[in-house]
């Protein structure tokens, strides 16, 4: 696997790829990779006749109190698992390649009424972050197809709903979100957590469930929420919102209401903030 850092080369590495009339997948991440991310280039792999994936940690995405400066950077074990699984360019660029002016100067974009709400409402300015940076990188690497992992459910929807305003000539494909086995969906926020905390934080996803066997019983789903959030909160987290939301635009379900219905959590335990969300298909 190739890893460059600048954009005329690998504007050069696609171009010969072009020019042999391959396409091209595309999986963006801001490294420290797990299974999670090995799943979305499986995916790419599988579709696609070359794969790049992109490790940067955005820094217009982290609020003023966030981990920027914390979250991890594993360059070299993200090399190994991206050619292990296959994968062809690494693009690993530094903050001027991406932001010329200065991050905090740059051209900003904003994908509204989606990013109103949940993380967009808890996180100011983290999504605008998010989709200029998600642009930057699809017009330097114009893929054929884009993956993205439904664990950040509300990002998949913001970059869906940017593709398709700003017309941009790719598919976007949502994968499934993995899980370790007692149900903790895997991220790289993961390792920030305790020993005493990793064994409680499956909670979430029991949670998610409860939410999900409850409604099909009958209940409403505003009293779902304030069950879901006290059972967090005995259990020691601080939820920020469990919710049941619509799926196509994370609206406030109509009453009685049963169908494309999503539960969404983010919670922190102690000072780690997870994020989870379950379909109730
Ligand atoms: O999900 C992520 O890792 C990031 O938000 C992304 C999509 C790579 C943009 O920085």
């Amino acid at each position: 696997m190739q890893t460059v850092q600048d954009a005329p080369a690998l504007r050069a590495a696609i171009r010969g790829w072009r020019s042999k009339g391959q396409t091209v997948g595309f999986v963006p991440t801001m490294g420290n990779l797990h299974a999670g991310h090995q799943s979305l280039i499986k995916l790419a792999r599988a579709r696609t006749d070359r794969v790049v994936a992109s490790v940067f940690v955005n820094p217009t995405q982290f609020g003023p109190h966030e981990d920027f400066e914390r979250y991890p950077r594993t360059l070299l074990q993200d090399q190994t698992a991206l050619t292990d699984e296959g994968c062809d360019l690494l693009f690993a660029p530094e903050v001027a390649t991406i932001y010329p002016y200065g991050a905090g100067h740059s051209v900003s974009l904003h994908v509204p009424q989606i990013t109103d709400t949940l993380e967009g409402a808890q996180r100011p300015g983290h999504f605008d972050g998010v989709a200029t940076v998600v642009c930057k990188l699809f017009n330097l690497v114009q893929p054929d197809l884009a993956v993205f992992g439904q664990k950040d459910f509300q990002q998949l929807k913001v970059i869906e709903r940017m593709v398709r305003d700003l017309s941009l000539p790719l598919k976007v494909m949502a994968a499934p979100t993995l899980r370790a086995d007692d149900g903790l969906a895997l991220s790289s926020r993961n390792q920030y957590l305790s020993v005493a905390e990793r064994a409680r934080a499956p909670l979430i996803h029991d949670t998610l469930l409860k939410m999900r066997e409850l409604l099909a019983k009958g209940h409403a789903w505003r009293a779902l929420e304030q069950v879901a959030a006290a059972r967090l909160l005995r259990a020691g987290f601080v939820p920020d919102y469990a919710v049941i939301r619509c799926a196509e635009d994370l609206a406030e379900p109509a009453d009685g209401r049963r169908e494309g219905l999503i539960a969404l959590i983010a919670a922190r335990l102690g000072s780690t903030r997870l994020i989870d969300n379950l379909m109730f298909d």
